[in-house]
């Protein structure tokens, strides 16, 4: 068997490569940095959610032990605004810089920033500073009524005839459509609580800035801060070797990398800040509430004639972040007539931002709800319904998929989860005394690619190194990269160095959208490429190497030997041998690959697919809900690590369990603050709320996207979940749920009560 073939690694599942790292302590995550001189900030919040700072008394909090500033708007120098380049440039969704003016739009807005030898002094000191306010009433008003705004949302979010999307007559369709639907379905404000907090370590060295940040996209920090402190962006280098998760959180630069940043300017020490779990609820993004009215036309056996998707989601004074819930709607089902458009509605809250799924998964909450309300309505079985109006092209863009297998996620999911065996009437199923809840909904999440670009070399040893400066949020990045140089150089994974996190090295994807593997992969290959065709010059150009007389077009490598093709692999030699007896250490190669998200005219409509059987318990006496079985069917192209890539959709579907009935973030009507904003109060989905969980990949490749045809998991697992979780709980309680959280108030109206 040849070498490669043996020790190839791709699809094979692989345990995390930096495991050990993280489960030992040494790690090392952006708060574990310390510094000799090392000074500690902590903010001080506005308590009001709108007006405006009169006065800040900071006269005894200078004055504690251990103080070394409070800063605040007249004293922390300047920081500018940064501007929002094209696509994916400058990206920072709060675009007011900290300490602009006075004025305050949002609960717990930093208004002063203490800085102290410690963190407790810090602490203190903050609490110390009284603000005086000119206090005005806060707009957190919970029903969403789009805003008069003229306003035009600029989005890197892909085509854009998909912001608002048109065809047909879908008014005329829907009133003369034998059955209707119209629904209006409720998302709430989520908070991404990742369980490592936002922070920023800055340290200055003349006119060059360090941060260490625990960033989705170090490059575009690194670009940011540029901006804000009107430096060329190589004067600035951003470090983030591990992240405690994100969920979006840490996509973009937010309030505290600047001040962190200004204060260790003004001081000319290294200052940390570290965000509390309160300022991450207030300042730190969240997923926006949405209203979304959808309504349904269809014919008596199920054909959709129209579909509508209005939807209203908040967004705070003075941001726009769109959050894009139409973003499946226009493709996933084949309809004629529809219209899918949205209104703004402006909050006295932190700017919403990306939170897993951002846009999809409301979306898909609610149009995967109304088709299965549709299917109730119609008495057909909710799969069927999908069924018969499975596309055969994106019609909204008038282009065929790259690869789609919907109808076969369905298939799979319904016969691994026995739904032949279900009884539509209500309540009808039992088993141990409980009443079991059947329910399925449809996922979709966009598939393409960020431009990335990498450097992989290959060295005497008989190591390689993979460098990609894109980051590994959790998910599986330095597994992933790790796979991609063992895969090339032919060696085995523990004999691939990674290096990532880190704006010196090449310009890697952010971690977001699902896109990083996908977008490192034609990356890494090419630096790969050019690291083997550096290799086969040494091979022919080496006095006494075995290729001294050959050209490089007659060699190949494989396995980590290179070889005359026509000899076949027999007596190739390794890389390693022959680096030595050139007396090289090493040949290297540097590769890149284009964007393929924000393409204006896509040649394909690429998104991944899936869907979610859900059965839930229902236990009459005492109005207990829980989910107890969940099958998932995922399609995603080629699953590089399918151990990494369940863990994926596993804990996406464990965020969905927490969607559906539990996780709301809730802002106080007389102060604007979000009450909830603590782990105890604000509750998640924990194992004892999740059943074992059942995921299937379908694994085909998709070849629009990459060599590999690995599109992306990390958010698809979410999509749809909370539907199937409604649609099961209906079909035991006899309950629709239309705005989430389920509550057990709503449940308490059921009629199948003991
Ligand atoms: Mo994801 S919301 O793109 O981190």
């Amino acid at each position: 068997m040849p070498e490669s073939a043996q020790m190839s690694v791709i699809g094979k599942p692989q345990p995390r490569v930096d495991g050990p790292l993280k489960v030992s302590g040494l790690a090392m995550y952006a708060t574990d940095h310390h510094f000799p001189g090392l000074l500690h900030a902590v903010p001080v919040e506005a308590t009001i959610a709108n007006g405006r700072v009169l006065k800040l008394d900071t006269a005894a909090a200078e004055k504690m032990p251990g103080v070394r500033a409070i800063f605040h708007r007249r004293n922390i120098g300047k920081i500018f605004r940064s501007v929002k380049g094209k696509g994916f440039e400058n990206i920072c969704i709060e675009r007011r810089p900290p300490f602009e003016d006075d004025d305050v739009s949002y609960y717990g807005q930093y208004v002063a920033l203490a800085v102290a030898d410690t963190f407790e002094a810090a602490k203190a000191a903050a609490d110390a500073v009284l603000v005086t306010y000119d206090k005005q009433k806060p707009n957190v008003e919970t029903d969403l009524k789009a805003d008069n705004d003229p306003e035009v949302v600029e989005t890197s979010y892909g085509p854009e005839n998909r912001l608002q999307s048109e065809r047909g007559d879908p008014d005329g369709a829907f009133a003369n459509a034998p059955v209707k639907l119209d629904q209006t379905f409720v998302t709430p404000s989520e908070t991404h609580n990742p369980i490592e907090l936002q922070a920023a370590t800055a340290i200055w060295d003349g006119p060059n800035l360090t941060l260490y940040e625990e960033s989705q996209s170090i490059f575009n920090m690194r670009d940011v801060l540029a901006q804000m402190f009107g430096l060329p962006k190589e004067n600035v280098r951003v470090i983030t070797k591990f992240v405690g998760s994100g969920f979006g959180s840490k996509l973009w630069p937010w309030t505290h990398c600047p001040l962190a940043a200004a204060a260790a300017r003004q001081l000319g020490k290294p200052v940390k800040l570290v965000l509390s779990r309160r300022m991450t609820f207030q300042s730190a993004g969240h997923r926006a509430r949405t209203q979304q009215r959808v309504r349904l036309g269809a014919t008596p056996e199920g054909k959709l004639v129209s579909l509508q998707h209005d939807y209203v989601y908040q967004r705070s004074m003075l941001d726009d972040y769109h959050e894009n819930c139409g973003e499946a709607t226009a493709f996933q089902y084949s309809v004629p007539n529809l219209r899918v458009q949205f209104g703004r509605a402006k909050r006295n809250i932190g700017t919403p931002s990306d939170m897993r799924g951002p846009g999809a998964v409301p979306g898909l909450y609610a149009t995967e709800s109304a088709m299965n309300e549709l299917a109730d309505q119609l008495k057909i079985d909710p799969v069927q319904l999908r069924v018969l109006n499975e596309p055969k092209i994106d019609e909204s863009l008038g282009i065929p998929f790259s690869s789609r297998h919907y109808l076969e996620c369905l298939k799979v999911g319904a016969e691994n989860f026995g739904w032949s065996k279900r009884n539509s009437e209500i309540g009808s199923m039992k088993r141990d005394g409980l009443i079991l809840g059947w329910g399925m909904a449809g996922a979709a999440w966009i598939a393409a690619r960020f431009p990335a670009q990498a450097n992989v070399q290959l060295r005497d040893d008989g190591t390689a190194r993979v460098a990609c400066g894109t980051q590994d949020i959790g998910t599986g990045t330095y597994t992933i990269l790790a796979q991609l140089g063992a895969d090339k150089a032919g060696v085995p994974l523990d004999k691939v160095e990674v290096a990532l996190g880190d704006t010196t090295l090449p310009e890697g994807p952010t971690s977001g959208g699902s896109m990083a593997t996908g977008s490192v992969i034609p990356a890494v290959f090419a630096a790969a490429d050019k690291a083997i065709e550096a290799l086969l010059t040494v091979a022919t150009t080496t006095t006494g190497s075995a290729f001294e007389k050959r050209k490089a077009e007659e060699l190949a490598f494989e396995g980590g030997r290179v070889f005359v093709k026509a000899n076949g692999p027999a007596g190739g030699v390794h890389f390693a041998d022959l680096l030595r007896h050139a007396n090289l250490r090493l040949v290297t190669g540097s590769g890149k690959s284009e964007a393929t998200f924000g393409e204006k005219k896509p040649k394909f409509s690429t998104h991944s697919f899936g869907c979610h059987f859900v059965e839930v318990t229902w236990q009459p006496e005492i109005a207990r809900l829980r989910v107890n079985r969940v099958v998932t069917v995922i399609d995603a192209g080629r699953i590089i690590n399918p151990l990494a890539g369940r863990n994926q959709i596993e804990g996406a579907v464990v965020m969905g369990i927490g969607m559906a009935l539990l996780e709301h973030t809730t802002y106080d009507p007389q102060n604007g603050a979000p009450i909830n904003s603590n782990l105890a109060d604000y509750i998640m989905a924990v194992n004892a709320d999740v059943p074992k969980l059942d995921v299937h990949f379908l694994d085909y490749p998709d070849k629009e996207i990459n060599q590999l045809g690995a599109r992306g998991i990390g958010e698809i697992g979410l999509a749809g979940i909370a539907a199937a979780i409604t649609a099961a709980t209906h079909h035991a309680t006899g309950i629709r749920v239309r705005e989430l959280p389920i509550k057990i108030e709503d449940l308490l109206k059921s009629s199948i009560l003991a």
